[in-house]
């Protein structure tokens, strides 16, 4: 009790922010200590969150594949650690863990809709069991101590919720609440339910005024987040995919960038990756990231095609300085 009092009486770095702020998303297997300094290169959000991190592996001998997406560079602050999990005091010891690390606050993942993780009741299962869910967060605040302790999650589970679930939520002393507004049930599948996310602005006036609400879902632009934010109340604003669409989109103002800006943002995703990762995680999965940054200019689908049919970063460096100079 006295640490969920905890959260209504301090105030949290949240609070801090200019409203409204901008979150870039966790996005697994996507927004790991690279790609992070990458999107700050290009123009930075006021916070990034990990991709998420398993509790119950942290604590067992799955932790050295933990360990890498808890790695990350003083300048990507502030950073947010997301974990999931199965079991509450696995979530207590990871995130007493966390508490030395840097990490300016602890999030708990209560979204992914993954059938294979939804199966063994985590993650936005625990939409479907609020007694766990409550379980889970209290021992969260426990072990994290000072730090700042939020959940993102759905709307609902097959149906949408928001009254229950989120009211729920707002009920357990949460620092913050990011809230994509879908079902689990709908994925990513429908656009984002906004009004729903406008009505949870409502529900945290009425129960929790502490709590910061994030909203997320679709944002395409720094613009149209701030729109949705005059809109529907949300302090800030997550956004995901867009980063793929642009990855200069936390920028203010409409600034084109050059082929050649996209091509220099590649060429140091590739020089980090090396001297982060070099032997530690392997070059295939890197070429995902080309299409981010090599698209909409005559001739962008052959170069995409040839860089695909690289084996190393050398190779890929090597296409890229081939590039003419009237490309670039
Ligand atoms: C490739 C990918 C990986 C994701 N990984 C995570 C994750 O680790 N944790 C999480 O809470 N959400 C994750 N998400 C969901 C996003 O954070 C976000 O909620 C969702 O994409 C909707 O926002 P958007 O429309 O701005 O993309 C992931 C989404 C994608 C596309």
């Amino acid at each position: 009790m006295k640490i969920a009092l905890k959260s209504y009486l301090m105030k949290s770095f949240w609070q801090d922010f200019p409203k409204p702020f901008f979150a870039m998303a966790p996005l697994d297997d996507v927004s790991d200590t690279v790609f992070r300094r990458v999107v700050m290169r290009a123009a930075r959000p006021d916070v990034f969150f990990t991709e998420f991190a398993n509790a119950d592996a942290f604590v067992s001998a799955g932790r050295p594949a933990i360990e890498k997406k808890l790695r990350f560079e003083n300048e990507e602050s502030p950073l947010i650690v997301q974990i999931w999990g199965k079991f509450p005091e696995h979530y207590y010891e990871m995130a007493k863990a966390m508490r030395e690390r840097g990490f300016a606050g602890i999030d708990i993942n209560m979204g992914c809709p993954e059938k294979n993780i939804v199966r063994s009741g985590v993650c936005s299962a625990l939409i479907k069991d609020p007694v766990r869910a409550a379980e889970i967060i209290k021992a969260t605040q426990e072990g994290a101590g000072e730090l700042p302790v939020s959940v993102k999650t759905r709307i609902g589970f097959n149906t949408i919720a928001t009254e229950e679930w989120i009211g729920h939520l707002l009920g357990l002393g949460l620092d913050a609440l990011t809230i994509h507004g879908r079902t689990t049930k709908e994925m990513s599948k429908v656009p984002a339910h906004w009004d729903e996310i406008g009505r949870a602005v409502q529900l945290r006036d009425e129960i929790a005024p502490d709590t910061v609400i994030i909203g997320n879902g679709d944002i395409e632009s720094r613009a149209q987040g701030e729109e949705l934010a005059r809109e529907y109340g949300v302090d800030g604003l997550m956004i995901g995919r867009g980063v793929f669409h642009d990855i200069y989109v936390f920028e203010s103002g409409e600034v084109e960038h050059s082929v050649a800006e996209h091509v220099e943002l590649l060429n140091y995703h590739l020089d980090l990756f090396e001297q982060t990762w070099e032997g530690q995680k392997s070059y295939e999965p890197l070429k995902k990231f080309f299409k981010i940054y090599l698209k909409s200019f005559p001739g962008a689908n052959d170069l995409r095609a040839s860089l695909m049919e690289t084996k190393s970063i050398e190779e890929a460096r090597e296409i890229l300085a081939k590039m003419p100079q009237n490309q670039v």
